[in-house]
């Protein structure tokens, strides 16, 4: 008998990262190399709400290598889409940079040079783009994303806001920011007979299927999507986009391979973004500290094409207990691309409000902002009055406090100077929830060989590689080298998508269920074939399952022109089993990065009179570099859920994001004494 070392917990390290130096994990547009591919360019309205009225491609067809131009006239028609993926189905114009033709040619560089000059007449009228809460248009959705309820309400709010000894009422807006994966959207679409082949660059194949049948009314056994690499994506590859659907027509009108990968400006208006938000938090409190009301009410935007609601203020019905509870969320229809899931959809933002709420409150009542989130730890979800599955967040935030050196910290704000630097320190608290989603998985054996362990994952840069192989190779009691994995395609066993932090959660447990299934049997000299599935119980709705953290935050702000930096942060998480520690600080560390950006960086700022994203390229649209970035200390406490899944584990890839831009906020208000409301924190705000 072999020992098998037990490969779950073990730092190992990424399997496609050798290859994906060596140049052999190819991301969707570098498949097909060998192909007399074609190439498509899109065409997109300037204007952002109005009609074509007149459309010509005879300059841009008379290019030589030009093969077609697709418009709204001739384009071929979809079947039952959504209306904002009906791309040149009318001549309806409901956002800037919506595509109104695409040219298809020989090279991309002749489909791009003919783009120029297809003439499009339109009639238009001015875009409504500013959201603000005093708008009279804003309407309560039917529910939230996710199912999630609009408002909730739980006792007297105003009567207790008006009686609490202390109080705040403050007012937070983030703004429209967009997801950078540096992979850019890209699909190359084949038509074999009535096959349609793709590659494409998305969050798992599975998630695309429904869409693309649909639109081009083909079974599930005529389309065939392979995407094993994907070279990021935060929400933005989670749906079907307009780019697809215009790659797989251009290889129909064409019969031949297309190919087309959005630009990074375009990405700005053709991939979704996150809404902006305007948070309206009030708290009151006793002098010690008890929360008695809460109340979180959100405006943020939709588009003409799509209702996108997002949860924003969700997180806020069970971070906290207070008698008197209440949230709303509101939208404003407005002339802009429609919005999606980006890291952390709704706890990014929302958590941002609420946690920097809590660290006013805690200056109205002079208490430590650590001392007042422990004060009002509730032992049950108090918006559902079910237990917690785990809740670990008083250990994420005194272990925290131990290894940031909060203890002796003085809570008065702007009197620490280091030459020009004012400094400061800051804390929040992180939610994000756990679920897990249907999922297969298949593995074959044969006798002397390795497994062959299939499931329709994703791995977006996330490690899912490396992490269902280790899953796989304990189920199974063999060494990981036993294991051979197959993901990223639509042919496999059909899974849940990467996202929504359920990956491992969702994909794990099926992977498991198929290796205990060949447990104890014998497997023939022919190999044995079998079938693992896994979905959500009951338990969600026994428990209320979430992961937990706290970040920290040391912020320095040059008196004289404003800079901010952010020299070190701690976070530290409860969030179930680890699989890896080396792919999970990964996680943790990119989100609580991404909050950094959130803080200090990003903002795409929509041009009022045009409509469109004015700043829409990495040189104007900020993200934080390595040199924005300091230390980062990254911890998680011993946690095992097993509420959810057999793994123990409650999904790491969004967590990191939630909170991390309060903790520098609140930071930059120690340093200084100036709160800032209006994310980024950029210098100008400083004067
Ligand atoms: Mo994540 S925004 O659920 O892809």
């Amino acid at each position: 008998m072999t020992t098998i070392e037990r490969s779950v917990g073990a730092g190992v390290r990424r399997l496609d990262g050798p290859d994906k130096v060596r140049g052999r994990a190819p991301y969707a547009y570098e498949h097909e190399l060998d192909a007399q591919a074609v190439f498509v360019a899109i065409v997109q309205s300037p204007v952002a709400r109005g009609r074509i009225t007149a459309i010509d491609g005879s300059g841009a067809q008379a290019v030589p290598g030009v093969l077609a131009v697709l418009t709204h006239v001739d384009a071929p028609r979809l079947g039952e889409v959504v209306e904002e993926l009906r791309v040149l189905q009318s001549d309806a114009v409901q956002y800037a940079g919506q595509p109104v033709a695409v040219v298809v040619a020989e090279t991309s560089e002749v489909a791009r040079d003919a783009v120029g000059r297809v003439r499009v007449e339109y009639e238009s009228g001015d875009p409504d783009v500013v959201l603000s809460a005093d708008r009279d248009d804003l309407y309560a959705p039917e529910k939230l994303m996710a199912g999630f309820e609009t408002d909730s309400v739980i006792g007297d709010v105003d009567a207790a806001l008006a009686e609490a000894p202390v109080s705040v009422d403050v007012v937070y807006e983030t703004p429209n920011q967009h997801n950078n994966p540096i992979e850019m959207h890209a699909t190359v679409a084949r038509w074999d007979g009535d096959v349609l082949r793709m590659w494409d660059a998305n969050q798992g194949p599975h998630n695309l299927v429904p869409v693309i049948t649909e639109a081009f009314g083909i079974t599930e056994d005529q389309l065939h999507i392979t995407s094993p690499y994907v070279g990021g994506a935060f929400g933005s590859k989670a749906f079907t986009h307009v780019h697809q659907l215009l790659a797989i027509m251009a290889a129909k009108v064409t019969g031949r391979t297309a190919k087309l990968e959005l630009t990074r400006q375009q990405m700005f208006s053709l991939v979704g973004h996150r809404t902006p938000t305007i948070q309206r938090l009030r708290l009151g409190a006793r002098p010690d500290g008890t929360l008695t009301a809460i109340s979180h009410e959100v405006v943020e935007h939709t588009s003409q094409n799509a209702e996108f609601a997002e949860q924003t203020a969700t997180a806020t019905r069970l971070m906290y207990a207070a008698p008197a509870r209440r949230t709303t969320h509101r939208l404003a229809r407005l002339d802009v691309p429609a919005p999606t899931i980006m890291r952390a959809p709704g706890e990014a933002p929302g958590m941002y409000a609420l946690e920097s709420a809590m660290d006013e409150l805690a200056a109205a009542l002079g208490m430590d902002p650590v001392q007042l989130r422990l004060r009002n730890e509730p032992d049950r979800d108090p918006e559902r009055d079910v237990p917690w599955s785990t809740r670990n967040l008083v250990a994420c935030l005194t272990e925290g406090a131990e290894r940031f050196g909060w203890a002796g910290r003085d809570h008065r704000p702007g009197v620490r100077e280091e030459g020009r630097w004012l400094v400061g320190t800051g804390v929040a608290a992180a939610t994000y929830p756990t679920r897990r989603r249907p999922s297969q998985a298949r593995i074959e054996a044969v006798p002397g060989k390795p497994f062959v362990v299939s499931i329709d994952a994703s791995d977006i840069g996330t490690g899912a590689w490396t992490t269902l192989t280790q899953i796989a190779a304990d189920a199974l009691r063999v060494p990981m080298d036993q294991v051979v994995l197959r993901i990223g395609d639509s042919r496999l066993p059909k899974a849940s998508g990467a996202g929504g932090s359920t990956g491992i959660t969702s994909w794990g447990p099926a992977v498991v269920d198929a290796a205990e299934q060949l447990r104890d049997r014998d497997v023939p000299a022919g190999g044995l074939t079998v079938t693992g599935s896994s979905g959500p119980g009951d338990e969600a709705e026994q428990l209320s399952s979430h992961a937990f953290g706290a970040h920290f935050a040391e912020v320095r702000v040059d008196r004289d022109t404003g800079e901010v930096r952010v020299p070190r942060m701690t976070g530290v998480f409860a969030a179930g089993r680890i699989i890896n520690p080396v792919t999970a600080r990964s996680q943790f560390l990119g989100g609580m990065t991404m909050g950094l950006s959130m803080a200090l960086h990003e903002e795409a700022v929509l041009d009022t009179r045009r409509g469109h994203y004015a700043n829409h390229d990495l040189a104007e649209y900020h993200i934080a570099a390595n040199a924005d970035v300091g230390e980062v200390d990254i911890a998680w406490v011993d946690e095992v859920d097993e509420a959810h899944n057999p793994l123990g584990a409650k999904g790491i890839g969004e967590i990191g994001i939630v909170g991390s831009a309060a903790a520098i906020g609140n930071a930059y208000w120690h340093a200084t004494g100036r709160r800032v409301r209006d994310l980024p924190i950029t210098p100008d705000k400083w004067f």
